[in-house]
């Protein structure tokens, strides 16, 4: 409980990159929002900690949290990953996630990753979890191509245009898309991993995890955070 007013508190910086729903998001006009955004917003009510949103690029919200230009990274980013452990320091765990292969509803070849073949060009978004599995893939020789793009909005539009044969990205969020645009997308085969979303921030800031820790236990304690799942789950 903070006597400070609003205008006395901390504001933090986050980062995000938001072309990831119901996560990461936009609004029509062109505020950033999303699932994450509410989280950590509700965590900062809690904590008595104000927050204001920065749009980047996925691969560069690591590096903006490295140089101080952003304090928190809220972008569905895996907290498992051991190269970013390395360089960032996570909050517990708010959400676990799975990559999918997506290809678009009438394809009857692709029913799982194996169907996959080296004539094959297949999208990701840069700097993710996806991209370092299509990567793989390009480097067995199990494709022909690993398209790294920036958006996963871009990913799935030439996914629809069949300028790629299939995308690899977490599964709440294409299935956000397909709910956008139905009957053009589905998901095949098994999970290709097991993920666990985190907020970032930089390497040693405990004081700033733990406020983060503490307020995310509080959330979820008071059904705030059931309440805001269940909002950007069912918009
Ligand atoms: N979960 C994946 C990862 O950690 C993808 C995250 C993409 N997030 C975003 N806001 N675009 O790499």
């Amino acid at each position: 409980g903070s006597d400070k007013s609003s205008s006395d508190k901390t504001v933090y910086k986050v980062g995000t990159e938001p072309t990831f729903p119901p996560f990461d998001t936009t609004d029509e006009d062109q505020n950033i929002v999303g699932l994450d955004m509410d989280l950590i917003k509700a965590i900062g009510e809690d904590q008595g900690f104000d927050v204001e949103f920065e749009n980047l690029s996925f691969d560069g919200l690591i590096p903006a949290l490295k140089a101080g230009n952003i304090d928190i990274v809220a972008a569905g980013m895996n907290k498992d990953d051991e190269d970013r452990q390395k360089e960032v320091d996570f909050s517990d765990s708010y959400y676990e996630s799975k990559l999918f292969v997506a290809v678009t509803e009438d394809n009857t070849t692709i029913k799982s990753v194996e169907d996959l073949t080296p004539d094959m060009k297949v999208a990701a978004q840069t700097g993710t979890t996806g991209a370092s599995k299509v990567q793989e893939l390009k480097d067995a020789g199990k494709i022909k191509e690993a398209v790294i793009l920036d958006g996963l909005d871009t990913c799935m539009m030439k996914l629809i245009n069949g300028d790629v044969s299939a995308v690899i990205n977490d599964k709440p969020v294409t299935e956000a898309y397909i709910k956008k645009q139905p009957d053009k997308i589905k998901m095949v085969g098994e999970a290709l991993n097991a993920e666990n979303y985190g907020f970032a921030v930089q390497k040693g800031n405990a004081e700033l995890v733990e406020k983060i820790n503490n307020g995310l236990k509080h959330i979820k304690e008071n059904g705030t955070y059931d309440k805001l799942v269940d909002e950007w789950f069912n918009k």
